[in-house]
């Protein structure tokens, strides 16, 4: 099952300072949205390095349906 095929949010719950590198392609097959190399690096499809800052709420909220305009994170298009 692909990324993208869930068609709803991703909640994940990481850690401060940590260093999480997410699927933008939907090729992905890891259910919390990392990168599992299933991209093509020469088509720009490569993941988006991301470090969770001091103060966040310790939760992603990552796209999981492909909708979204600011990938890998969900913007409530899968809602439309
Ligand atoms: S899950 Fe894709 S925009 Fe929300």
């Amino acid at each position: 099952m692909a990324l993208y095929d869930k068609g709803s949010p991703i909640i994940r719950q990481v850690k401060e300072g940590e260093t999480v590198y997410l699927c933008r392609c939907g090729k992905s097959s890891n259910p919390l949205g990392n990168c599992d190399g299933s991209h093509d690096q020469a088509a720009g499809e490569g993941p988006l390095a991301h470090t969770v800052e001091s103060g966040s709420d310790g939760k992603l909220y990552l796209c999981g349906c492909g909708k979204s305009k600011r990938l890998p994170w969900c913007d409530g298009s899968h809602q439309d």
